[in-house]
């Protein structure tokens, strides 16, 4: 599974250009190819890398945004754990990131879900489309004129080198095109993963009682959560040269989606696949894809993860479920999966 992440000479990620929703977003990392992609991922990269999350996004926005969070349930006694931190947390985490004030958060991101919501018109969806790419316009040009220290910010004052040796920033349209595909890629995806770590260690409470007596254990649990139950199960590819995967021949032309659930659930790669274990030796999955364009923001979605788990255990001590409410499921079909809620108790 690994090579359709990896192998760009069979395996194109323009195939992204064939879905209306990234369609809309504009000429985006996520859809380029080889060096075209090179050159705009290059400049973005650093803005992303393990120790801007464990440094920069953790002194912008993710500590204050989960002590904000934590302290308006804590004491509480009970919540919906999934609604009032897992929702919340991420949406705010990068936004504050990119540089919108408190009070555009929302409106941004209710106006992004918006564009690219099935439920929506085509008209509507355009109307939030332009919403979002006002938004954003505006706040190019103040940063423009005023740079300040958060990413438009840097986009900016960015510099990409193209392929034939010359370099230029970037336009306003692939500022806007990049910053939509990562807002909107690290909104869902962190909640959503968050309500999974949160589902599995309180159905595993031997588990759980392992991780509190041991913080180090984070990256294990973050590997198998991911890996047992990722929250989207579905990436796509196009095949742009014969080739033959898994033992199956695939033709030039053919649209191909790549399962991470099955390939994360391989019983010739793990023992047990089915089973959440965080004691299971470390290997990787493609729950974070893999090659050139394996996730941008799997490191801050790591970091905040982190925060909000360490707040969680030091601050809503005695976490549990809470018996009055119906049980947790977890629900969603090939995307966007997750638990239906977490209706906690906590001292
Ligand atoms: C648990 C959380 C997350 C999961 C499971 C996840 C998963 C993935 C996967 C599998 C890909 C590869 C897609 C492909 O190859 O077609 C990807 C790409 C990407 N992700 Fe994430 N993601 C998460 C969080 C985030 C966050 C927090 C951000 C932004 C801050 C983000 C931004 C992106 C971007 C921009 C890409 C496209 C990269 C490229 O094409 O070069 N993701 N993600």
């Amino acid at each position: 599974m690994s090579r359709a992440f990896i192998d760009a000479t069979h395996f194109s990620s323009e195939v992204y250009w064939l879905f209306e929703n990234a369609r809309s977003r504009g000429d985006s990392i996520s859809n380029r190819m080889g060096e075209a992609h090179r050159a705009m991922r290059g400049p973005i990269q650093p803005m992303f890398s393990p120790e801007a999350a464990q440094d920069w996004w953790h002194e912008k926005s993710v500590a204050e945004t989960v002590d904000v969070l934590v302290s308006g349930i804590e004491g509480k006694g009970r919540c919906n754990i999934f609604l009032e931190l897992c929702a919340r947390m991420p949406v705010h985490v990068i936004s504050a990131g990119f540089g919108f004030a408190p009070d555009e958060i929302l409106p941004f991101r209710v106006a992004l879900l918006d564009s690219v919501s099935h439920a929506a018109s085509r008209q509507q969806q355009q109307a939030a489309e332009q919403t979002t790419k006002d938004m954003l316009t505006r706040l190019i040009e103040a940063r423009r004129r005023s740079p300040r220290d958060d990413v438009v910010s840097r986009l900016v004052q960015a510099e990409v080198a193209e392929p034939d040796g010359s370099v230029r920033p970037f336009t306003n349209d692939e500022i806007i095109a990049n910053c939509r595909l990562i807002v909107q890629a690290g909104g869902g995806t962190t909640w959503r993963q968050l309500g999974i770590v949160l589902f599995a260690l309180l159905n595993h409470p031997d588990q759980f009682d392992l991780f509190k007596a041991d913080r180090s254990l984070f990256p294990r649990v973050i590997l198998e959560v991911a890996r047992w139950y990722p929250t989207d199960l579905i990436f796509p590819r196009l095949v742009i040269k014969d080739t033959t995967l898994g033992g199956v021949d695939i033709p030039e032309g053919s649209l191909l989606h790549m399962c991470i659930g099955s390939a994360n659930r391989d019983p010739t790669r793990w023992e047990n696949p089915d089973v959440f274990d965080i004691t299971r030796p470390v290997q990787r999955s493609v729950t974070f894809g893999a090659g050139a364009h394996s996730c941008l923001g799997q490191h801050v979605s790591r970091q905040e993860m982190e925060v909000a788990l360490n707040a969680i255990m030091d601050r809503l001590p005695n976490l549990r479920w809470d018996p009055a409410e119906p049980p947790a499921r977890l629900v969603g079909g090939l995307f966007q999966r997750g638990p239906s809620a977490l209706h906690v108790l906590y001292d």
